[in-house]
């Protein structure tokens, strides 16, 4: 098992991270909040999965959204097309037909790595120490369980994962009883959750405390930057499927939640608890079976989040998204 960082270490060095994405307007969000803050996160790479639209489409928006942050070239890698066992299902109702709907995006100039992502994931893993590198999933689990089952031995060099998926107050997103990134691939997110590396999950619980509204999609807009501009579209776009569907006050910034913790863990709180996957069931395929109540004495294997001070959230973001 990987042992926890050296404190000082910890501060004195950004945290590095892969991110495994599947851009999706929260998914580039996250990626321009991790790229904004070069003192407290390292992007080794991003690895790119299918998941809210096929592998074409995720890649190029990765490319895209990398670019867009304007802070030097961050290599892009493509990995699973569809899940472990099962036919890939996606969100063009949620995300648009692109995956990134809403403002026009200029074609990506820098070209795709021609490594495999779980290649660069278990590359990266063996080469860096033990214990110094963060695996941040924000889609469906299969490029992780793939790189976990190709090669255990990087299981305890990872220092933690940090992915957002699943639920246990809000239940399901995608199903009555499933969130879209488990449900996707329970299979992958077994292996996932059993692999004994640290886990912290952001669940439905999370991202539905973190809400855009006017005056937060405002303060990104009156920044008078692309970035600022088109994180404002984005949520603009994403907003009306949220909307419609809860009638709330606006869309959840799922993805991001994983990125603030890495920064600002201060602003979340949850439990260690047991979490498994229900993979049998038709009915609650995907389910994230927490142990919230500690009624079972199966042994906990993640820290799973409840609450999120939301204003907390925003003004980190505000400020951070403001520096591109
Ligand atoms: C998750 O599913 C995707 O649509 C979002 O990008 C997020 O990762 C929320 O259920
Ligand atoms: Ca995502």
């Amino acid at each position: 098992m990987a042992q926890p960082v050296n404190q000082d270490e910890q501060m004195s060095h950004p945290r590095k991270i892969i991110i495994d994405c599947d851009p999706g307007q929260d998914d580039a969000i996250a990626l321009l909040l991790a790229l904004a803050s070069p003192e407290d996160i390292s992007v080794l790479g991003v690895t790119v999965v299918a998941g809210n639209v096929p592998l074409h489409l995720t890649e190029r928006n990765a490319r895209a959204v990398c670019e867009l942050a304007g802070t030097g070239p961050i290599p892009v890698f493509a990995g699973c097309d569809a899940p472990l066992q099962r036919k890939l299902v996606t969100a063009e109702h949620v995300h648009g037909a692109t995956g990134l709907d809403g403002p026009p995006l200029p074609e990506p100039q820098q070209p795709l790595e021609t490594t495999h992502a779980v290649d660069f994931i278990i590359e990266t893993l063996r080469r860096e120490p033990s214990g110094t590198v963060t695996l941040c999933p924000l889609g469906p689990l299969t490029n992780i369980a793939t790189a976990l089952r190709r090669a255990p031995d990087i299981a305890p060099r990872i220092q933690e994962i940090v992915l957002m998926g699943g639920a246990y107050f809000e239940v399901g997103n995608i199903t009555p009883a499933a969130e879209f990134n488990i449900y996707v691939d329970p299979e992958a997110a077994d292996i996932v959750f059993r692999c004994g590396a640290p886990l912290v999950v952001m669940p439905l619980d999370v991202t539905h405390k973190a809400l855009t509204s006017p005056s937060r999609i405002r303060a990104f807009r009156n920044m008078g930057t692309t970035a600022g501009q088109m994180v404002a579209e984005w949520a603009d776009f994403f907003e009306r499927f949220d909307i419609a569907k809860y009638g709330g006050n606006g869309a959840p910034l799922h993805d991001p939640c994983v990125i603030a913790w890495l920064i600002r863990p201060d602003l979340f709180t949850g439990r260690h608890i047991n979490v498994e996957i229900e993979t049998r069931s038709e009915l609650t395929l995907g389910m994230t079976v927490a142990d919230w109540w500690g009624v079972t004495d199966r042994t906990p294997n993640a820290l799973f989040m409840g609450h999120l001070d939301a204003d907390g959230f925003f003004a980190l973001l505000t400020e951070r998204i403001a520096r591109l």
